[in-house]
């Protein structure tokens, strides 16, 4: 199994070049179930969820091109309703499939994802929404099979805001009969880039990026041409990286309105963070101050930077409470950083950081995507060689982050 070694005490400086958003393209790409004929999609990621994505979609009969960051999906002859366990199991994402499966084929079996490392994460919301669409449910061996002749718009108030609940329930809305609307809906940029791509095939959603969401349904959409919009999780650690590392790195092809709830946050450290157009510039300072912070949906402080921030305040030179409200078990971190040198007490779901003024290099187990990416961060400030190992999370969400970080001057190298 693949391990990363990294090399404390480089301070990063250079410019990097952001990826296309994985948490975007898992939908958008999933949306050409919707559509006859083929979609081009550019600067798709390339990554192991993104490949778990277009094998489920080749399972569910589409016919799938890859090519340099594009890729083209032709969903004209779907041939299967069902989402196997083998290939769900691998990404909870996939349970994506089932709003569109339903709208299109009005029959879909798709198998339940399951807990996962940072929390239960169930899928009633998704259930509950399409149910009041008109799709009859029902839960059969570790499978939800739902069978919908005849999609009809409604009312749907989300009790909490799910991002993948809400994308669900938009792509079984766009096609159902007259106008839905949902209430409480989740309002993260990946929602509104799925609801302009929807809308690019022909649907009629208006409010996307608000908690009010009206879609009114249409017979069929067409094919589209479009590009992923830049990832602002990726965007956001490298930024914590060049705070970390008392480094200057210029973050190129992003999007900074999508980074506000970071950006105050870090500027609150010391951290200097200048906006340029498509471009932002983190220059690290030799004092860090503790900062609070809680994740929140969109726009609060989002709970995919937590591992990340974490990491930066254990090495601050202050106290931090951190309150993580999304993911009950989202702490999985903290145990390794621990075993780095860093001062972190959990209680519940809030984490006190007394900031250290060195972590040492250790071998560290990542548990999930995020915790990954805030291991490395820790192995580039700490003293001597950290080995992080299970890499294969930080294959699913970050594209070639170790050369990225190479570039800009990190000491970090994969053994295989
Ligand atoms: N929830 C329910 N019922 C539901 C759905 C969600 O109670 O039916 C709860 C969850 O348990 C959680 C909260 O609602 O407490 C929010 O979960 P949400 O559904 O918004 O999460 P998700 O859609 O499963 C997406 C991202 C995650 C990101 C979260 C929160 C994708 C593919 N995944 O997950 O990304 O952390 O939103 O922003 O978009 C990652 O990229 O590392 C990642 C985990």
């Amino acid at each position: 199994m693949d391990k990363i070694i990294v090399e404390g005490g480089h301070p990063l400086k250079g410019r990097v070049n952001i990826s296309g958003a994985k948490n975007a393209a898992l939908p958008i790409l999933i949306a050409s179930l919707l559509t006859e004929g083929q979609n081009t999609f550019i600067n798709v990621p390339d990554l192991q969820d993104i490949k778990s994505t277009l094998l489920l979609l080749k399972h569910l009969g589409a016919r799938v091109e890859t090519y340099n960051h594009t890729v083209q999906i032709d969903c004209g002859g779907l041939c299967c309703h069902e989402a196997p366990y083998d290939l769900v199991r691998k990404m909870r994402a996939s349970i994506l499939v089932l709003g569109p499966l339903v709208a299109k084929l009005k029959k879909a079996r798709v198998s339940l994802p399951g807990g996962c490392a940072i929390g239960a994460r169930p899928i009633n919301l998704h259930l509950k929404g399409l149910k009041h669409l008109g799709a009859a449910i029902e839960l059969k061996h570790g499978y939800v099979e739902a069978f919908a002749p005849n999609l009809k718009g409604a009312e749907i108030y989300l009790d909490t805001p799910t991002v993948t609940g809400t994308e669900n329930l938009m792509m079984a809305a766009v096609l159902a009969q007259g106008q839905t609307v949902l209430r409480n809906a989740a309002r993260e940029p990946e929602i509104i880039a799925l609801a302009d791509v929807l809308n690019l095939m022909g649907a009629r959603i208006s409010g996307a990026g608000t908690s009010i969401i009206k879609i009114i349904g249409v017979k069929a959409l067409r094919s589209v041409s479009t590009r992923i919009i830049p990832d602002r999780i990726e965007t956001g650690t490298f930024m914590v990286a060049a705070a970390m590392t008392q480094g200057d790195i210029e973050i190129l092809n992003c999007e900074p309105e999508h980074l506000n709830g970071l950006t105050d946050k870090l500027r609150l450290t010391g951290a200097d963070v200048t906006i340029n157009g498509k471009a932002i510039r983190v220059l690290g300072q030799d004092f860090i101050s503790g900062v609070d912070i809680k994740t929140m949906p969109y726009p609060g402080f989002p709970t995919d930077m937590q591992a990340q921030f974490m990491t930066l305040m254990s090495v601050s030179n202050g106290l931090s409470l951190i309150s993580e409200r999304i993911f009950e078990n989202r702490f999985m971190h903290v145990s390794e950083l621990k075993r780095m040198g860093a001062d972190i007490s959990v209680c519940g779901r809030s984490a006190v950081v007394q900031g250290v003024s060195e972590l040492s290099a250790a071998p560290v187990m990542a548990s999930d995507l995020r915790a990954s990416a805030s291991l490395i961060l820790a192995g580039l400030v700490a003293k001597g060689q950290t080995e992080v190992n299970r890499v294969y999370h930080l294959d699913r969400g970050y594209e070639d982050i170790e050369n990225k970080f190479r570039k800009l001057g990190a000491a970090i190298k994969r053994v295989t």
